[in-house]
């Protein structure tokens, strides 16, 4: 499929998928939100994609939701449509791992779509904030809910009641993102990340996934029960043979995702 909002290139089993709106600071529309969630389910059906890499531009991840397209909308028409809500949850049952690599703003949408993302590798002028309450809504992507999570609640509520930005330290020290990288390098860094996870077996790298979210879904003693029923499970699979063989003949594995 085409997209108009988005750019899509596969390389080295990585698909990187750069939302492209600049005369808008990629703020995110309906048709880019429906864009992106077919664009990441078909990254998660290709074989040739192991991994995915969600980027924007050089100024701006995105800077929220496009304020222009929902300034006249009704309660009906957001209701009604779900706004957001159907993309948002498809891009969130997307198995493979994913990367946002941001750079300067991520506001609103913008910071919620990074955060729907496994995790964050941002630029030294990153910008992360929820300044909805400047435009008389709150956050409707998750910037709650994961933000809260990511960086507890004394931060969060600073972030959502006073609209101020975060920036790259600061998200760093406080666990929203996991590396801050020079901007200029901020691609290189994703990618090699990324070439990184292509290179393990891609059913360990799912499991993985679905073993750390669900962490923030249940109990732990249901998440530890889950964690270790997935170790035992990982035993009847090829890769970990091959895996804990390579180790003991000190070479590189060869998995084969079996
Ligand atoms: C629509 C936007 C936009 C947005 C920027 N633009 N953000 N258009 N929606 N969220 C447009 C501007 O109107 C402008 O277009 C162009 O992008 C460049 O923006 P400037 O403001 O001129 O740039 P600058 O002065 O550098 O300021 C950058 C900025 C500021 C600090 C990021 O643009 C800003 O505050 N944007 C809004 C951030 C925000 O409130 N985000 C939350 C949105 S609500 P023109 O045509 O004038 O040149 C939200 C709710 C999420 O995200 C709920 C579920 C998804």
């Amino acid at each position: 499929m085409a997209y108009e909002t988005l750019i899509v290139e596969i390389e080295d089993y990585v698909a990187v998928i750069r939302l492209n709106r600049p005369e808008a600071l990629n703020a995110i529309n309906a048709q880019l939100m429906t864009e992106l969630a077919h664009a990441m389910a078909a990254a998660d059906a290709d074989e040739q994609v192991r991994c995915i890499v969600l980027t924007g531009s050089d100024k701006a991840f995105a800077a929220g939701a496009d304020i222009k397209e929902m300034a006249t909308k009704s309660f009906v028409d957001v209701y009604g449509a779900d706004l957001f809500g159907l993309d948002a949850e498809a891009i969130s049952r997307v198995r493979k791992p994913i990367i946002a690599a941001v750079a300067g703003y991520a506001l609103g949408g913008g910071c919620e779509l990074a955060m729907l993302c496994d995790f964050i590798i941002c630029a030294d002028n990153a910008k992360f904030g929820q300044p909805e309450i400047n435009l008389g809504v709150v956050a409707g992507m998750g910037g709650t809910q994961r933000l809260t999570r990511a960086v507890g609640k004394a931060k969060a509520m600073d972030m959502h009641l006073t609209g101020r930005f975060m920036d790259a330290a600061e998200a760093e020290r406080s666990g929203l993102v996991s590396r801050v990288v020079p901007a200029k390098n901020l691609m290189e860094e994703a990618l090699k990340a990324a070439v990184k996870i292509t290179e393990k077996s891609a059913l360990t790298a799912m499991a993985v996934k679905e073993s750390v979210n669900r962490s923030f879904e249940t109990t732990l003693t249901e998440g530890l029960r889950f964690e270790r029923r997935l170790f035992h499970a990982m035993f009847a699979t090829e890769d970990q043979k091959e895996g804990m063989a390579a180790f003991l003949e000190k070479r590189q594995p060869q998995f084969r995702d079996r």
